[in-house]
């Protein structure tokens, strides 16, 4: 029974700023507020699924510092299986985000220990492929590594999710052998070649990326919602009107959501409208893991 997902990725250590705007060239402004949180986007992945109840094995590197030890210990707290989760010399993944008033995000990454996966990491995952239903890949560890993952996962029957983020020259090759390419605005721009700014845009984008790709294409657009397109045609989910604090992680969650609800049989347009209540529930909250919702506050969601 493939009733699990594997997450590869990232883990980082978040510094949270909540700014009251960006700070000019020499000045020096003070946060209204600042939040430390387990963060990285494949962390975050994981960490949804598990908290909406699904098993979620991660793979990743965290480093042999204080903060390494912060990012294993929560992720296994939410429910992640973590024994393929390497501690490595070094220190661990980071990231400063600059949240602003108007919820808008400015996220700055090191990558630290997240650069230390390696292929033999992967082999060593090799016993749950077959009872895994969903492997969820983003861009924060080496591009190589993803595209091996890729690999074994087709290769042993596991659908394959990508989330393109950050993004970054990925073989088309290799977007082609995902089920499932998922991007914000931001990113959908990259891979296309033009700005994405309106759902209209990002319909007809979503569309011609999943001809290309020969996939399911899904492209977020904040508090607009999200488009996807694939075999059941070029759908666009509104997102639910909440009054948002923070905004780290709503992506993460939209993406843990999709896992979980494809894993229980939904299909993809189901899958996302799903999704959109997760990311709902995590912006009204500050940072990222901890903002995100399990299935029974997901459920209280209206509509
Ligand atoms: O998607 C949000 C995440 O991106 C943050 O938690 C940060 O760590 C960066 O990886």
């Amino acid at each position: 029974m493939r009733n699990k997902i594997i997450v590869i990725g990232s883990l980082n250590y978040d510094i949270i700023l909540k700014m009251p705007r960006w700070p000019k060239q020499g000045e020096t402004l003070t946060a209204k507020e600042a939040a430390f949180a387990a963060g990285g986007k494949g962390a975050n992945q994981a960490v949804q699924a598990a908290k909406l109840g699904i098993p979620v094995y991660m793979a990743g590197c965290v480093g042999n510092d204080a903060m390494g030890e912060f990012l294993l210990n929560t992720a296994r707290e939410y429910g992640v299986r973590t024994e393929h989760i390497r501690q490595v010399k070094g220190s661990s993944g980071m990231s400063v985000v600059n949240a602003m008033e108007d919820g808008e995000v400015f996220a700055c990454i090191v990558r630290g220990a997240n650069y230390e996966i390696t292929k033999e990491d992967i082999d060593r995952i090799a016993p749950l492929w077959e009872e895994s239903g969903l492997l969820i890949l983003q861009m924060e560890i080496p591009q190589e590594v993803n595209c091996y993952a890729i690999d074994q996962a087709k290769e042993h029957g596991c659908q394959v999710l990508m989330n393109a983020a950050p993004a970054a020259p990925l073989a088309e090759e290799y977007i082609k052998k995902c089920d499932y390419f998922v991007v914000n605005e931001v990113e959908a721009g990259y891979y296309a070649g033009k700005t994405i700014d309106t759902m209209g845009k990002a319909s007809t984008e979503a569309q011609e990326m999943s001809k290309r790709y020969g996939n399911t294409v899904i492209i977020t657009m904040g508090k607009d919602g999200a488009v996807v397109s694939g075999e059941g045609g070029t759908w666009q989910i509104p997102s639910q009107e909440v009054q948002a604090v923070e905004t780290t992680g709503a992506g993460d969650s939209f993406i843990g959501g999709v896992g979980y609800a494809l894993l229980n049989g939904m299909d993809i347009y189901a899958a996302c409208r799903f999704a959109t209540k997760c990311s709902a529930v995590t912006v009204c909250r500050m940072g990222a893991q901890p903002s995100m919702p399990t299935l029974d506050e997901v459920m209280e969601k209206k509509q």
